[in-house]
């Protein structure tokens, strides 16, 4: 199997580049951002119970995100590789992702991590907020706290990877397409 990370703060273009990669090379997209608002918009328990995290840019607890993912793998036992996107965001989720691919005979095959500036993030999400209909991006105190959340629990998992020897970083502005192909040059390079 062939497992890849995007990795990288709010607004930096997982979900952009996530649409071609699983284009690309056949890949199961995994994005929890997007598995909790289908809970939301289910009106489920659990999604009743993560609205409040999310809705004020903080992380849904471990346990929920990690069962979530858990249950999304026995949902797709045939995949020839996952695509994470927006996961793991803490290391106790990374270490907890490694636990789940040993018992599936897998691992995690390459971190590739987009870099943003701050500034053209807040940009890029203030103008999505217009029509995404997305409760976390109309604020932009909102959008602020999510990158103080992601500096504090999620950057620790860059060097999570950075010792397992999989971490790759790359400029994630600029057009779609180039970043696109900087991605798949990383991923070239891995295998
Ligand atoms: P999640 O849905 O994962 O959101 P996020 O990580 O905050 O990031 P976004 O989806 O906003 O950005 P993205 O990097 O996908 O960028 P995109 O391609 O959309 O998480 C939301 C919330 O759910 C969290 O805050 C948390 O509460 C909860 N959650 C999720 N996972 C969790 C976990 N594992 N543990 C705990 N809680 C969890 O692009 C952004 C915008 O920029 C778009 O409008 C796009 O069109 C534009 N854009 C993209 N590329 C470019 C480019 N090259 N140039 C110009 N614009 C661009
Ligand atoms: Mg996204």
């Amino acid at each position: 199997m062939f497992n890849l990370v995007l990795f990288g703060p709010p607004g930096s273009g997982k979900g952009t580049q996530s649409d071609k990669l699983v284009d690309q090379y056949g890949l199961i997209h995994l994005s929890t951002g997007n598995l909790l608002r289908k809970e939301i918009a289910d009106q489920t328990a659990l999604g009743l119970s993560a609205k409040s995290y999310i809705d004020s840019g903080k992380l849904v607890p471990d346990q929920v995100v990690i069962g979530m993912v858990d249950s999304f793998f026995e949902q797709h036992k045939g995949a020839k590789g996952f695509l994470f996107d927006g996961f793991p965001r803490t290391v106790a989720q990374a270490a907890a992702l490694d636990e789940l691919l040993v018992k599936k005979n897998t691992s995690i095959s390459i971190v590739i991590a987009l870099e943003v500036s701050e500034e053209e993030l807040v940009k890029r999400l203030l103008k999505r907020g217009q029509t995404s209909g997305r409760s976390d991006d109309t604020d932009e105190s909102v959008i602020r706290k999510r990158f103080a959340v992601y500096m504090q629990e999620t950057s620790p998992v860059a060097a999570y990877y950075q010792q397992a020897g999989k971490f790759r970083s790359i400029a994630g502005e600029g057009t779609v397409e180039a970043i696109f192909t900087g991605i798949c040059s990383q991923i070239a390079h891995a295998s």
